[in-house]
């Protein structure tokens, strides 16, 4: 999309739709709904008085109401956008509503949308300290890119319905408010880039995206963003000795693929700098292995490489964005087979560490192959480690599918994810992988094994393995299983991969940046 930022009137907007957001500011539980619009401009007021009054739209999330040739507007149509209730306004209430905005647009067989910034003075003063331009500015934009993908390029008679230029419109103000806005304006291009080419990756099927493909991509991301990629397969994980990833891998014709992305910040990082280490489990397909899956649902496990894409992306926009700190992005891609020469049930093989893990269940393996990521990249100099994976369908039963797991063994480094997440607006929430849970995955021939005695704490038992992998290194475990790939459409979100964890990664790595 050609994404431009305007100030100016919006009423004076030549568009074919101006899309506008509106709330409900009525009190107490079971008054009647009030929409009032995020809007200051009084021909758009009055616009849109008559069907704010006539009780039809009541500025639910999500929810729209088209008007054509709006009184006094150069718009052709004004789209009035519900966000629900003012008090819990919040900037991922924008980001809905932009998206809702676009993607509105489309069954209208519209390619040009323009979305009047929100004027939270509309509602009351709170709201100016609580929602900050810049964030608003960028929500608006990660919304309405985001928002602006449709997942269709897999079908031979596509409809094409890409909205092709988008421009926000925010009013003449002070030069302050105006370079906050295109501040996040711009902040909120690159992150929304990055999540898009993320959510791109993991809508590959497996037979497309095997992990040396991943790894072409990977590499062709970090030649055009300026990173320092190397892809390494087989021999390497020989010689570094990766036991533990190389079981995964073995039991398909197809190689693995362990990628390594570099940025450096100009000039060098300075000596007492973190350097941090992104993790991906990057399975191309996970058919459980020996261990295998029940084929119901199986299909779904092309997406076992989200942690992996989510690590790409955010290499993509860390790139962009230059933060004064080294990160490394480090994927382990293998995809998962039943094979001849597959891994089984019962053997004992020994990962990089020299630790040794017993296998249980060969569909247990993300946590294998990030048992030996998470070792590299501290062979490489990183002192703080995130990793992200849909490794667990127990995340799933305990979270859902609205927020992700979140595990760490460092309450600082884990204060500093979470202080990341009103900007990133997703979430996460902390479960436990303290040490009275090891017992859980004790072997009685290995130093560990790869399942939970139980199927009980399944996310925990799983988060306690890599826990021994991360050390004394400060960690923070991402389980995305429940929030990778959304099966509902919604007004703001096609059906498909979410690139969920790349918004929340940006701002770690920028938490880190003096
Ligand atoms: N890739 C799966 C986890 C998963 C489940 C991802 C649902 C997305 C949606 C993982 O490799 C797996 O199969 N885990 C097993 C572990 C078990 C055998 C200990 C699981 O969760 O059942
Ligand atoms: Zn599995
Ligand atoms: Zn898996």
């Amino acid at each position: 999309m050609d994404t431009k930022l305007l100030f100016q009137d919006a009423a004076g907007f030549a568009t074919p739709m101006l899309a506008v957001f509106a709330v409900d500011v009525a009190a107490g539980k079971d008054a009647d709904p009030l929409p009032v619009l995020l809007n200051t401009s009084d021909t758009v007021t009055k616009a849109a008085a008559k069907v704010l009054g006539s009780g039809e739209f009541k500025a639910g999330l999500g929810e729209t109401i088209l008007l054509h040739s709006p009184a006094g507007l150069k718009a052709e149509r004004l789209l009035v956008v519900g966000l629900g209730k003012a008090k819990t306004l919040s900037a991922d209430e924008i980001r809905k509503g932009a998206g809702t905005a676009v993607r509105a647009a489309k069954p209208l067989g519209l390619r040009e949308v323009a979305i009047a910034f929100p004027e939270d003075r509309a509602i009351s003063d709170e709201h100016v300290d609580a929602l900050p331009c810049l964030l608003l500015s960028r929500a608006l934009v990660e919304g309405a890119e985001i928002g602006e993908v449709d997942y269709d390029t897999y079908r031979s008679e596509r409809k094409d319905r890409s909205v092709r230029s988008l421009t926000v419109i925010a009013k003449e103000s002070e030069k302050r408010e105006r370079e906050e806005i295109q501040e996040g304006f711009n902040l909120g291009l690159i992150v929304a880039g990055a999540q898009n080419f993320t959510r791109s990756l993991v809508n590959e099927p497996g037979n497309v995206l095997t992990p040396t493909v991943l790894g072409a991509r990977a590499a062709a991301m970090c030649k055009e963003a300026g990173l320092t990629c190397e892809v390494y397969s087989t021999e390497k994980l020989h010689e570094l000795k990766m036991g533990a990833f190389w079981a995964v891998a073995k039991g398909s014709t197809e190689p693995p693929a362990l990628i390594v992305m570099t940025y450096e910040p100009e000039g060098g990082p300075a000596k007492d700098l973190p350097v941090l280490g992104l993790v991906g489990k990057g399975i191309t397909f996970d058919t459980g292995g020996i261990s295998i899956k029940p084929a119901d649902g199986m299909e779904k496990m092309k997406y076992d490489m989200a942690g992996a894409a989510a690590m790409i992306g955010s290499m993509k926009a860390i790139a962009q964005l230059k933060p004064k700190v080294k990160v490394i992005g480090i994927v382990c891609s293998a995809e998962n087979m039943p094979d001849g020469n597959a891994f089984k049930p019962g053997d004992v093989v020994t990962t990089m560490s020299g630790k040794t893990i017993e296998i249980v269940n060969t569909d247990a393996e993300g946590r294998l192959v990030l048992a030996d990521g998470l070792h590299y990249a501290k062979t490489l100099g990183c002192t703080h480690l995130i990793n992200a994976a849909t490794l667990t369908g127990a995340c799933v039963v305990a979270l859902g599918m609205l927020n992700a797991g979140l595990f760490s063994n460092d309450d600082a480094t884990c204060a500093k994810f979470e202080a990341g997440l009103k900007a990133s607006g997703e979430k996460f929430w902390r479960l436990p992988c303290t040490d009275d849970y090891k017992d859980q995955i004790k072997s009685q021939i290995a130093d560990m094994m790869n399942t939970g005695k139980t199927r009980y704490g399944g996310a925990t038992n799983a988060a306690m393995l890599l826990k021994e992998f991360a050390g004394d290194t400060p960690w923070v475990h991402l389980d995305i299983a429940g929030c990778a790939w959304n099966e509902e459409t919604k007004p703001w979100l096609p059906y498909g991969p979410t690139g969920i964890a790349v918004r929340s990664i940006i701002e770690w790595v920028r938490g880190y940046s003096a």
